[in-house]
């Protein structure tokens, strides 16, 4: 791929409010859909199952899977688990997107889909056997606020399963903090270790922390390519959603640069509320 100079990048979003509704409002659009597909985060349901597995899921788990997005993983864990899932999100044309999708597959009675913030989730204390957070903590600007609600509304004995984006101790390379301006989204996400350390003081014990670096990168190729392909078979499409595939080339670029040198990855951590269930 051709290198060009980052594009001009929004100026970045400080107030923490509005950080989460332009998060949720970017993730409602009909790019992110065009471009992510059914799942918006690295490793897909592949990840997703792996996650699942440490959750010590049984027939009827309360699952809350919080910041949901279009509810692939609250219909997987219904499908494959037999879960009970609670979706919540902020966006809420995501929510619509999501509700419509489980109605098609005749999920509703099993998958529900609540709008709320994760900082205060919309659940009553120890109401869930399990929790999942994917590709979303590292949005939220208080993210003690989430992890405390993580474990407040998890069952002493119940595990949170996380997976998401990580930065090396240094923070993001300055090449990248146009693509956090950008999507203010990963702007703050943090090293492995330290997602580890918010669950902990929250009160959970931190089973696992396993790095999936991979995914990532897998991830951006796979944009990649999907951006090349719509590019020549539907342009139209492409211009509907409001994608410009030489705007997007560079940020891709850059985002490969800071996988390939380390500064960026991926991570899966699983906890537990210490407690008996
Ligand atoms: C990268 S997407 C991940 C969606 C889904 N977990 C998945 O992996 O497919 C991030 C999601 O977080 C949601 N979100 C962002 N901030 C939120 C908040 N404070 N509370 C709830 N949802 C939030 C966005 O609306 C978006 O759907």
């Amino acid at each position: 791929m051709t290198e060009r100079p980052l594009p001009a990048t929004p100026a970045p979003v400080s107030d923490p409010e509005e950080v989460k509704s332009c998060c949720a409002t970017a993730y409602g659009s009909d790019a992110v859909a065009l471009l992510l597909g059914d799942s918006y985060h690295p490793g897909g349901l592949t990840l997703t199952r792996r996650l699942a597995d440490a959750l010590a899921l049984t027939a009827g788990s309360r699952v809350l899977d919080v910041a949901c997005g279009p509810g692939t993983t609250a219909r997987l864990l219904a499908l494959e688990h037999d879960a009970r899932v609670d979706g919540v999100d902020l966006g809420a044309t995501t929510l619509e997107a999501a509700r419509a999708a489980t109605a098609t597959v005749g999920l509703s009675d099993r998958v529900r889909f609540l709008h709320g913030d994760a900082e205060r989730l919309p659940a009553p204390d120890a109401a869930y056997d399990a929790l999942v957070c994917e590709c979303a903590l590292c949005t939220f600007p208080d993210k003690p606020a989430a992890a405390a609600e993580f474990a407040r509304v998890l069952r002493p004995g119940g595990r949170v399963g996380i997976t998401d984006v990580t930065v090396a101790d240094g923070g993001l390379p300055d090449e990248l903090a146009g693509i956090a301006g950008w999507v203010a989204c990963v702007a703050d996400a943090l090293p492995a270790d330290a997602y580890a350390e918010l669950l902990r003081a929250a009160g959970l014990r931190v089973l696992r922390v396993a790095a999936h670096d991979g995914a990532l990168v897998r991830m951006i190729d796979r944009i990649d390519a999907r951006i090349r392909l719509l590019a020549m078979a539907s342009p139209a499409r492409m211009a509907e959603a409001g994608v410009d595939a030489d705007a997007v080339a560079p940020y891709l670029s850059a985002a490969r640069r800071a996988a390939a040198a380390g500064d960026i990855g991926y991570a899966l951590l699983v906890a537990e509320r210490p407690g008996r269930g």
